[in-house]
């Protein structure tokens, strides 16, 4: 059975601009949050505290959480890796952050420049102050089916790093598959061993699409009873630290196919589109979305 509804995390402005090459102006991400916010997704990813020299891009990142005219009950997570991200993102304002860790020790180092236990013994003290703000944490795993410098994942070890977070007071766990090769098949043997640990309805998925699976897994997940769905805007996006990875599964075709459903998903999806061209047009690019390309040409 499918769920009826389904919360979407648009993580396009963070994870789809993050490795963008040419600079993108702080007006024109912080133009792209209040769109898709206005499209009706209830939480927008809007930036990253993390170090300049690791992500240029995302150096802006208190201007542009200081500037988004926020709508109230809309959420705007932004990603923390340390106590030093998560309290400059709280003096930004930042009122839900995220941190991060991997499966994949090799992976972790590159990212993080830290082994897993490492990053994991970081969040304490993030937690401890998150708890303390009232400030919601999200939990993200990376290479949960798959890793570009080490291959295989097993699901025992994105379950035990997901069962982590979770017992440290995540409310959420994103489970990612960074670089895109999961399958429906190891990506439904990745989430039982999670469910395994953590309870279904705090888990969540975040699929690249680089081998063309992400819907087919994202369905998958669904049909396992995970109800949260990370997606990018337009597909934007890849990450720094995993070199060849395509953006996520772009937010136009999860709405398209939970639709077609009669999944509730809260988002409209004209409005969606034109957060979709505007952010095509300002980077010059064309749509990574199948959905959009079709619907945007009728
Ligand atoms: P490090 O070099 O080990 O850090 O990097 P450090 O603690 O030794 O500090 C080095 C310098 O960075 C110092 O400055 C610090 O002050 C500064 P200096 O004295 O040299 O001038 N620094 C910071 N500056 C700003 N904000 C901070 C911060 N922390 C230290 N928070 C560090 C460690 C974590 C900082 C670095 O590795 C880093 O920033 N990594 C971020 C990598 C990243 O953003 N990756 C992409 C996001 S994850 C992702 O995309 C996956 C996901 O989408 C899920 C999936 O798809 O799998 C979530
Ligand atoms: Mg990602």
């Amino acid at each position: 059975p499918l769920p009826s509804s389904v919360t979407i995390v648009e993580v396009g402005p963070r994870d789809g601009l993050q490795n963008e090459a040419q600079k993108v102006p702080t007006e024109v991400k912080v133009e792209l949050i209040e769109r898709l916010a206005a499209a009706g997704i209830p939480a927008v990813e809007s930036t990253s505290f993390v170090s300049p020299k690791w992500v240029p891009q995302l150096a802006d990142a208190a201007e542009v959480l200081a500037r988004v005219r926020r709508r109230p009950g809309t959420r705007y997570p932004v990603l923390t890796p340390n106590l030093k991200g998560f309290e400059n993102a709280l003096a930004a304002g930042a009122r839900e952050v995220a941190i991060f860790t991997a499966a994949s020790e090799a992976f972790n180092r590159r990212n993080l420049n830290c082994s897993v236990d490492e990053s994991l013994a970081k969040f304490g003290p993030i937690m401890k102050a998150a708890k303390e703000e009232g400030v919601a944490v999200r939990g993200y795993v990376s290479c949960v089916v798959g890793c570009p410098y080490q291959g295989e994942v097993t699901p025992e070890a994105a379950a035990h790093v997901a069962g982590a977070l979770h017992d440290m007071g995540c409310y959420q766990v994103s489970m990612g598959d960074s670089i895109g090769v999961g399958t429906p098949a190891s990506v439904v043997a990745m989430f039982e061993a999670c469910m395994k640990v953590v309870p279904v309805e705090h888990l969540a998925a975040h699929m690249h699409d680089t081998y063309g699976q992400a819907l087919a897994n994202i369905l998958a997940a669904l049909q396992l009873g995970v109800r949260v769905v990370d997606s990018s805007v337009a597909g934007l996006g890849g990450c720094p630290y995993a070199q060849g990875a395509t953006g996520n599964v772009a937010t136009e075709d999860v709405v398209y196919m939970l639709s077609g459903f009669g999944i509730q998903h809260g988002v409209d999806m004209s409005r969606l589109l034109d957060a979709s061209a505007f952010i095509c047009d300002a980077l010059g690019r064309p749509n990574g979305s199948r959905a959009a390309e079709a619907l945007l040409q009728k």
